[in-house]
């Protein structure tokens, strides 16, 4: 009995030093002790198996078109609403255009030599595609701004694609939101739910084969084309294996067009007379192929922190941010990358290839003129010409697949290494055949 008494004094002894040594750290330290406590200290950071998970009835829908929206999940999923909304905070946008003004020329012809800004957060998906200067003849262009549209698919099917853009657009209510990766059905447990219909028409079973969590981003952060006969959007691949610039080159290479030609071309250049294609943002091709996928890893996993609210909830927050700029993100590269310091290493990395990109662009700009002048000088023959056409066409695409895809080299370096190796061997290949080098 004694001895009983005396071992619960000396755990009650210990309980208070332990508090009152957190207590005197969190006074002294402030934001550091929670972040540590937020973390779990030796535990590391939080991660998914501390969520926990909920079956919430869906609420009704307050949207015209029977989407659930954020402001309907907001007393299920307050943080997940809060958090996504917060995308609204990253709203720089830095002209492409002014940064490398090659581009200009090498894109002459096409609406990106007019305006091309870089991205910014979800909230502005509508606001910008409304205000851009390219033009936009259908309402295709809707396709990866928001949940009304993938609706609006879903509902009256490929006819949606191609009605005006006006009319559609002063229908649409929300930029991407919860319906986009999630249904109506974000109370199951948040699950993901694909519903932007083309994912699952061009990769078939094979979309089993991609993370979840990964296709979700993966509905728009890939390259996409619209089908010649109804402008539908479209992936050019049936698996991950068809993902690789080589590949996407090939299939659109093959492509019959409406008019019997082969090639699929999104615009043909006047001074050039080349057919060409502009790549749009192949995040989720360039990381499949890298090394984090390799590691089983999806987009979450570096772009969604796992957070603890004040009550004890944890969840992923919905605010798609660069891992560097988020200490609870960093925290997670520590479990391989040890001691590293990830921003230095993540500059260093995009730094050498940036540097290339500049280097190969105004490269490739070069190419392009010296190409339009044996057009206007006419001294060639057509079958001499377009076979430089040709080579001008690949150095664009391999180039443009490195330029626009978004974690400049980030994701993969080796995969943006190996597309600007190619766009040079196009361009020095094409060059000799023009007698400039
Ligand atoms: C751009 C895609 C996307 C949008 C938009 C989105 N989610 Fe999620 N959601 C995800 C991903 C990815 C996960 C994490 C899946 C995993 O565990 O890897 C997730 C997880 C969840 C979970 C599971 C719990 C958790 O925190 O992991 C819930 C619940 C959820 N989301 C609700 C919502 C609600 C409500 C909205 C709208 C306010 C929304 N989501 C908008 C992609 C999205
Ligand atoms: C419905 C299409 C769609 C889906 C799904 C989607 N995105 Fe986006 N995302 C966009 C568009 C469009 C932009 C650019 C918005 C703008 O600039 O107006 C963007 C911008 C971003 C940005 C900001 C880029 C920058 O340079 O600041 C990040 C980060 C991002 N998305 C990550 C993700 C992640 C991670 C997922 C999956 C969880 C995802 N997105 C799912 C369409 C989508
Ligand atoms: C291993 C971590 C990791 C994974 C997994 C990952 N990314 Fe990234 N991502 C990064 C890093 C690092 C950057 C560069 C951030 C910077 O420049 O500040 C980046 C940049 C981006 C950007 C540009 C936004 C910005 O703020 O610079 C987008 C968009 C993006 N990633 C989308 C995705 C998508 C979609 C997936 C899944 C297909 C994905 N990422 C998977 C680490 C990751
Ligand atoms: C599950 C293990 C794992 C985690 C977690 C992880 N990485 Fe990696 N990462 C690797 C491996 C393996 C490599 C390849 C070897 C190397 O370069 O160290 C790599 C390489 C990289 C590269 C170079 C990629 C390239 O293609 O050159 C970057 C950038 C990177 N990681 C960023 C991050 C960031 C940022 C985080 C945290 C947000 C992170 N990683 C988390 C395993 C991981």
């Amino acid at each position: 009995m004694e001895k009983k008494n005396k071992t619960i004094k000396l755990i009650i002894s210990v309980l208070i030093i332990a508090v009152s040594v957190l207590l005197l750290a969190g006074f002294l330290g402030g934001k550091d002790l929670m972040y540590h406590l937020l973390n779990r200290g030796d535990l590391g950071p939080l991660t998914r198996e501390d969520i926990r998970y909920i079956e919430a009835e869906t609420p009704e829908a307050t949207s015209k078109d029977g989407t659930v929206n954020s402001a309907d999940w907001k007393e299920t999923y307050p943080e997940i609403v809060t958090t996504m909304k917060d995308n609204a905070n990253n709203y720089t946008v830095v002209s492409y255009l002014e940064q490398d003004p090659y581009l200009v020329n090498v894109y002459e012809g096409y609406g990106f030599a007019k305006d091309y800004g870089s991205a910014r957060g979800h909230e502005y998906c509508l606001e910008d595609v409304a205000k851009t200067e390219r033009p936009h003849p259908m309402a295709n262009c809707l396709t990866c701004k928001t949940p009304n549209f993938a609706k609006l698919v879903n509902d009256l099917g490929v006819s949606a694609y191609t009605m005006d853009f006006a009319d559609v657009m002063s229908a649409m209510e929300e930029s991407v939101s919860c319906y986009t990766c999630h249904g109506n059905d974000a109370g199951n447990q948040g699950k993901i739910t694909i519903t932007h219909s083309y994912v699952l028409k061009a990769l078939g079973d094979n979309a089993d084969t991609i993370d979840a969590a990964t296709l979700s981003c993966g509905q728009c952060h890939i390259e996409y084309y619209f089908t010649p006969s109804d402008k539908e959007t479209m992936m050019p691949y049936d698996s991950v294996e068809a993902m690789t610039p080589e590949a996407i080159l090939a299939y659109y290479d093959s492509m019959v067009m409406p008019d019997g030609t082969v090639g699929f071309y999104d615009w043909v250049q006047e001074s050039t007379g080349a057919h060409m294609l502009k790549a749009q943002h192949p995040e989720m091709e360039t990381f499949l192929y890298g090394r984090h996928a390799a590691e089983g890893m999806n987009c979450a996993d570096c772009h969604m922190s796992i957070e603890m609210a004040e009550d004890g909830t944890v969840y992923h927050s919905h605010y798609l941010a660069s891992p560097l700029d988020d200490p609870n993100l960093l925290l997670t590269c520590a479990e391989c990358h040890e001691d590293t310091d990830m921003t230095d290493f993540v500059h260093r990395l995009q730094d050498k290839i940036t540097a290339r990109e500049t280097e190969v662009g105004n490269r490739l700009s070069d190419f392009k003129d010296a190409l339009a002048a044996a057009v206007s000088e006419g001294a060639a023959s057509g079958e001499e010409l377009d076979a430089v056409r040709k080579l001008y066409r690949e150095a664009q695409w391999y180039f443009d697949f490195c330029y626009v895809e978004n974690s400049e080299g980030a994701h993969n370096s080796e995969l943006s290494g190996r597309c600007l190796d190619l766009a040079e061997e196009r361009i020095a290949e094409g060059m000799e055949l023009l007698g400039k080098e």
